[in-house]
């Protein structure tokens, strides 16, 4: 599929955005191994969420759609998952690959993890090192997918320092920490998203954490607990964008996660000089949700505060959107974490940006965009989703339209990206690709 966009800014609304990924794997992986029957709401159905909901079932757990965004899930117990029947395959998603591979090393059963030709080049030797120092014993292509996971090992507690601020290897030690023996103490070399920590706590599971470390006994077990998953901050980051470079433009995103450790882009687009506006909302869980009210803002550059990368950490696509169309030089350092995502995305980004006439010199971690005018064009997304949706949002100012090509992945973590947008009042529509020669 690509995207094709026609010249037209968005008009405003009220707008609902799909529930969040991160914390919809991370209520499947919970409610799983949970005693009882946990309620999921506001799940993401996203391409991600479903390998995640797929491999759990093929482990023998039961898990009962009720519609497509609420879920029954009959939680298993701790060493209720079941032997499949066949590899796993986790699709695009690294933090299935990741978050499954600390639960999996946990198990009594040896476990192939595979993904597509994306994930297959995304490094795993950050999950197995400290899984492995705690006794698991994982089999890699080299530190890449696919992994084998050879459960039934005795897991014993770990002190260790992150070497890189991740979420996803955070969550990974956590999760085999339930099944070692003896407690495990975590520090991050900068703050990364919380949703494990949290969640593990509505769980029942006890974890403390004080002065940025993460102490967590071993041995425990999960109670069944209900989650309302809020809508996506990083999907709503796109339409936010789109609101703030349309002129009179209004848009209000209804309840979306606003997590400190998650919502660097509210920071930084502010900084940037947008005017956007919390109205938090009653939350019956552990995430903060807010209303988020976005209103056109003329934007200019800045040097962009290295200590809020890890807390923005996958709207830097969007972020060199939002350079590109500011006034003056936006510096970009510390990045470097974006060339081992979906797609090296400080060069998917940069080369897309140039193809619509955007000045950008990029470095080892980082670049700097100097804000112009979008022509119109053609450009890769690079099978990235996150590159694809940035893209597009560039189409809805640019001089003439813009096609983005391979969109399919944006399924992954935003389906319904094009009507939201549409709604909005934004001219995009959905091509086939033409056949390869
Ligand atoms: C995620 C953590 C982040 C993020 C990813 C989702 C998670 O990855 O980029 O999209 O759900 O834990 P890292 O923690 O590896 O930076």
């Amino acid at each position: 599929m690509q995207y094709i966009v026609k010249p037209a800014p968005l008009r405003g609304g009220c707008i609902a955005v799909p529930g969040d990924k991160s914390i919809s794997h991370r209520a499947l992986m919970l409610g799983a191994i949970a005693e009882g029957d946990s309620l999921v709401t506001g799940f993401l159905p996203g391409e991600d969420c479903k390998a995640t909901l797929a491999a759990l079932r093929s482990m023998g757990v039961s898990i009962e759609e009720l519609d497509g965004t609420t879920l029954r899930i009959s939680g298993v117990g701790i060493h209720g998952l079941q032997p499949p029947a066949a590899p796993l395959n986790m699709g695009n998603s690294g933090t299935a690959m990741r978050l499954f591979s600390g639960l999996l090393c946990g198990q009594a059963f040896a476990t192939t993890l595979t993904g597509d030709a994306s994930l297959s080049g995304r490094p795993m030797a950050r999950v197995i090192d400290p899984l492995c120092r705690m006794g698991a014993s994982i089999d890699s292509n080299n530190g890449l997918p696919p992994l084998t996971i050879h459960g039934g090992r005795k897991l014993s507690g770990i002190v260790y320092s992150l070497p890189v601020a991740s979420a996803q290897v955070k969550s990974a030690i956590l999760l085999a920490s339930l099944y070692a023996e003896g407690h495990s103490n975590l520090v991050e070399p900068a703050t990364s998203r919380d949703h494990t920590e949290r969640m593990l706590q509505c769980f029942g599971a006890k974890l403390e954490t004080a002065d940025g470390e993460i102490r967590i006994p071993g041995k425990q077990v999960l109670q069944a607990a209900d989650v309302d998953v809020p809508a996506d901050l990083s999907s709503a980051a796109f339409i936010m964008l789109a609101a703030l470079l349309a002129p009179e433009c209004e848009v209000v995103l209804r309840r979306v996660g606003v997590n400190p450790t998650r919502s660097g882009i509210i920071e930084i687009l502010r900084q940037m000089g947008a005017a956007i506006e919390i109205e938090l909302c009653p939350s019956n869980g552990p995430e903060p949700v807010a209303d988020i009210r976005v209103r056109s803002s003329a934007l200019h550059g800045v040097d962009v505060d290295p200590s809020l990368v890890s807390l923005a950490i996958d709207e830097f696509p969007v972020l060199f959107v939002a350079a590109a169309a500011a006034k003056g030089r936006t510096r970009f350092t510390g990045i470097g974490e974006l060339r081992v995502k979906e797609s090296d995305r400080i060069s998917t980004m940069a080369e897309g940006l140039r193809r619509l006439g955007i000045q950008v010199q990029e470095t080892e971690d980082g670049a700097s965009v100097f804000g112009g005018a979008f022509t119109g064009g053609t450009v890769a997304s690079h099978g990235d989703h996150r590159v694809a949706m940035s893209l597009a949002i560039a189409g809805t100012v640019a001089a003439s339209p813009v096609t983005v090509l391979d969109t399919d992945a944006v399924d992954t973590s935003f389906p319904g990206f094009v009507a939201c947008l549409r709604a909005a009042g934004a001219d995009i529509s959905i091509a086939q690709a033409p056949p390869t020669p």
